[in-house]
């Protein structure tokens, strides 16, 4: 039996025309007409005005991060049960990740924790729209407008999802995205951040850009970086997102054909939908309570695995990873619910290419791996 992938990216479309087209332009770096054209293009999709491309999604954090002035010694308040490159990009920036506690009915950043967490030393707030589901964007604005913070969206893993009919990338000063190659809309490598502010977009690219004066060629008035995203990497994103209607649709089918396998397996449940909140259907995710179940969540992962059947568990939340445990600790944080989140959520297989028999063969496997 065929194995099956927990996630693939499909390049069926224009992917390779757009590809070879820039190649046999010879624009490979990053200036290049598709680099434009995707910018506008995605910015369009998120209602901002401005996208700007960067080589990965860890360093559109980062950028953003820098965009906001965030300097060694303050503090930005983040999920623990996120992706590492969330609270390393604050690291880079000599700043220090405060964890806060996800909600049961998002998955997201909890905004009720938030406040308890908020010192002098506090600068901005970046919550994570976790597995697709936007985190609760206006609570936490209002708790961050109340107390002078910033807030950068972290949509890594939410392209196209929406928050009470607004668009991720749209719901803070800055948002960040990834196109990795396991996401909903991939270049292998890339990522981008999205603003409004004309002021934020110019500081944005000056620190993309190697900080070079627009105006002044070879002079610098800042200390910038290179995280330019490259005019090949834009050539798939075009063609990515000319198909976005057709891969979501897909996705999303996917996701109903598993809810309807697994429903009322006992011990299996299923990420929450907040009544605001439109899914990006990124990864299909499940929770294993193991005395309902019979087996843990990694039990049951180890048993799909000699199935074919690749799984993903959950990020390990990030205040029980050694760069951070310790101050953490020192912090006395307690986040019973990533915790639990952490130690039970299974992502399963989701791409477009997946087949209704593949669905249909890994719900089966999981009913039958029950005891
Ligand atoms: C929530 C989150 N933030 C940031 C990133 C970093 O993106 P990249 O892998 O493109 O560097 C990811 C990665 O997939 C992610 O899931």
């Amino acid at each position: 039996m065929t194995s099956i992938p927990v996630a693939a990216p499909d390049l069926t479309g224009n992917e390779e025309r757009y590809v070879v087209e820039a190649l046999r332009s010879s624009w490979i770096s990053s200036t290049g007409p598709f680099v434009g054209r995707f910018e506008r293009a995605f910015a369009e999709q998120c209602g901002t005005r401005a996208a700007i491309g960067v080589a990965n999604g860890t360093l559109a954090l980062h950028l953003a991060l820098l965009t906001m002035d965030l300097r060694p010694g303050d503090e930005v308040l983040v999920p623990s049960l996120t992706y590492i490159a969330t609270a390393n990009a604050v690291r880079y920036c000599g700043a220090e990740p405060v964890f806060v506690d996800v909600d049961p009915a998002t998955w997201c950043m909890d905004p009720e924790r938030l406040e308890a967490s908020i010192t002098r030393r506090t600068k901005g707030i970046i919550p994570v729209h976790l597995y697709g589901h936007p985190a609760d964007m206006d609570a936490i604005g209002h708790i961050a407008a109340t107390h002078g913070l910033w807030v950068v969206e972290d949509a890594a893993e939410a392209h196209f999802a929406r928050y009470k009919g607004r668009p991720t990338g749209s719901l803070a000063r800055i948002g960040v995205f990834s196109f990795y190659g396991n996401k909903v809309l991939t270049s292998g490598e890339g990522g981008a951040v999205t603003l409004d502010d004309p002021a934020l977009e110019r500081r944005a690219r000056l620190l993309r850009g190697q900080g070079v004066d627009p105006d002044r060629r070879y002079f610098f008035p800042i200390t910038g970086y290179n995280y330019r995203l490259t005019n090949l990497c834009c050539a798939l994103l075009c063609a990515q997102l000319e198909r976005a209607p057709q891969l979501l649709a897909r996705r999303r089918a996917i996701y109903e054909r598993y809810r309807a396998a697994l429903a009322g397996v006992p011990g299996i449940g299923f990420q929450p939908q907040a009544s605001w909140a439109e899914l990006s259907p990124w990864l299909f995710s499940v929770t294993v309570d193991a005395a309902e179940f019979g087996r843990s969540r990694d039990e049951l992962a180890a048993r799909l695995a000699e199935l074919g059947i690749e799984t993903r568990p959950f990020f390990r939340p990030l205040h029980r990873l050694p760069p951070f445990w310790e101050e953490s600790r020192r912090r006395g944080e307690v986040l019973p619910v990533t915790d639990r989140l952490g130690a039970t959520g299974l992502n399963l297989p989701t791409h477009t290419q997946l087949t209704d028999a593949e669905i249909d063969r890994v719900a089966a496997a999981i009913v039958e791996a029950r005891r």
